[in-house]
């Protein structure tokens, strides 16, 4: 393991039995609250940004949001919100997504993205992949190439690397 990611890991605190029991939660706040920590992350986020080629950031709500907007501003590169259905004012493409139980909603301003662009997808944590994966195809529906998925956590054991697979055609998907 490299310093950023001991120092990474070591500022994620396990949350038992929240927000209902039998679930661990990855609380990421005492990595807001370092300094240090925070900047290595986005350090880390604008590295991958450079790397595949992305010309906009899009951060998934909330999480994704606090993540990847000093991503973007770090880049030089615009920050794209994708937001739960009905927050957002203008001109929306949606894309649903199935939950363990019911289902989700989610969208992004349509002219915020181009045929010219190539995204970089940033949020906190990877589980199923279910909202990964609708984002992706947001992107895509949207006229714009995935560079790429970054995230800060992949719970490896829910399977979500295996279900972006194919959407993802290629692009990468790397968890700090
Ligand atoms: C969490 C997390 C990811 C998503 C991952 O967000 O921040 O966005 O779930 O789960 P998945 O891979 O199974 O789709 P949540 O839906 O809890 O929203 P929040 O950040 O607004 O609380």
């Amino acid at each position: 393991m490299t310093d950023v990611e001991e120092l990474l890991l070591s500022r994620i605190r396990d949350v038992a039995d929240y927000p209902e029991p039998g679930v661990m939660f990855k609380d990421i706040t005492p990595l807001l609250a370092d300094p240090a920590a925070f900047t290595a992350l986005t350090d880390a986020f604008a590295e991958i940004a450079e790397r595949t080629g992305a010309t906009k950031i899009v951060g998934l709500e909330a999480r994704g949001f606090i993540l990847g907007a000093p991503v973007a501003v770090r880049a030089g590169l615009g920050f794209i919100p994708v937001r739960k259905a009905g927050k957002l004012p203008g001109a929306t493409l949606s894309q649903a997504y199935d939950l363990e139980y019911g289902s989700a909603e989610i969208e992004v301003h349509a002219e915020d993205l181009t045929a010219d662009d190539r995204v970089l997808v940033v949020d906190d944590v990877l589980a199923t992949g279910g909202t990964a994966e609708a984002s992706i195809r947001l992107v895509h529906r949207a006229g714009a190439a995935v560079a790429g998925v970054a995230v800060l956590m992949e719970l490896s054991f829910l399977d979500g690397r295996p279900r972006l697979q194919a959407a993802l055609d290629g692009a990468p998907l790397e968890a700090l």
